[in-house]
């Protein structure tokens, strides 16, 4: 028993794919900038022209979120994630994996809740400033405010997640100083 702890504790950190890490940190960076963008919108009086712009940006960054997702939520579907090199004891397991799941969940819902907003209050849908994206929706004011309170109470939820999450990585690799967050690092 203890020969295989030693030996398990000398090999290397598995760490998730090259393209899980790249995922990860490129939706990262997008994700938690919509969400301060977001933030300092809702302080913003509607219809200002910093307002606007910040909106466009803003919903450009969430697309780009709704587009990796539909990429990234294979490829986890079919890599999974490597195996702990020591298995993380019950509660922190569950705890992982329970707000790894919210925060999938969270990742498909909040463009799409964005997105009807959007859609269905008949406003623009830019990209950078490139191209618009259709308008599938035809207007209705009903469906554009239940998806505007979705992804509000969508956003109080992902703020929380976000700083747990965060906090989480942080205490597995300075204080229990164990491989979680080296399973995420370097490409
Ligand atoms: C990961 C994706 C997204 C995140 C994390 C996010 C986050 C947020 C946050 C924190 C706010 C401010 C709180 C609120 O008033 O609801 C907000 C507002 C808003 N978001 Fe998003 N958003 C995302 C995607 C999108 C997309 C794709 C669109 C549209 C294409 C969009 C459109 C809007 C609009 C129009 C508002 C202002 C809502 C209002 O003032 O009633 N968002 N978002
Ligand atoms: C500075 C910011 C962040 C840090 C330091 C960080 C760190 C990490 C680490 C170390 C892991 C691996 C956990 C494990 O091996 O069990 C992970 C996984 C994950 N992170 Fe983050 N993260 C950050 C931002 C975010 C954001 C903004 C989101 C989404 C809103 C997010 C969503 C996820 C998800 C869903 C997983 C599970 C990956 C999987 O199993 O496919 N992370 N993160």
């Amino acid at each position: 028993m203890s020969i295989t702890n030693e030996a398990s504790t000398t090999l290397p950190t598995a760490r998730y794919r090259p393209s899980q890490r790249l995922l990860h940190w490129l939706m990262a960076v997008i994700i938690i900038s919509a969400l301060l963008i977001g933030l300092y919108c809702s302080y913003l009086t509607p219809g200002t022209p910093l307002r606007r712009a910040l909106l466009d940006v803003h919903k450009s960054l969430g697309m780009t979120a709704l587009v990796l997702i539909a990429i990234r939520l294979p490829l986890r579907l079919s890599f999974g994630e490597p195996a702990h090199r020591r298995p993380l004891d019950v509660f922190n397991h569950y705890a992982a994996r329970g707000a790894h799941i919210l925060l999938y969940a969270l990742m498909i819902l909040m463009p799409l809740a964005g997105y009807t907003t959007s859609a269905a209050g008949g406003h623009d849908l830019p990209w950078f400033g490139l191209f618009q994206w259709p308008n599938l929706l035809s207007p209705d004011r009903g469906l554009e405010r239940i998806a505007a309170q979705i992804h509000e109470y969508g956003a109080y939820c992902l703020y929380v997640l976000v700083s747990l999450h965060i906090l989480a990585a942080l205490w597995h690799h300075f204080i229990r100083r164990d491989e979680v967050l080296q399973r995420m690092l370097g490409l």
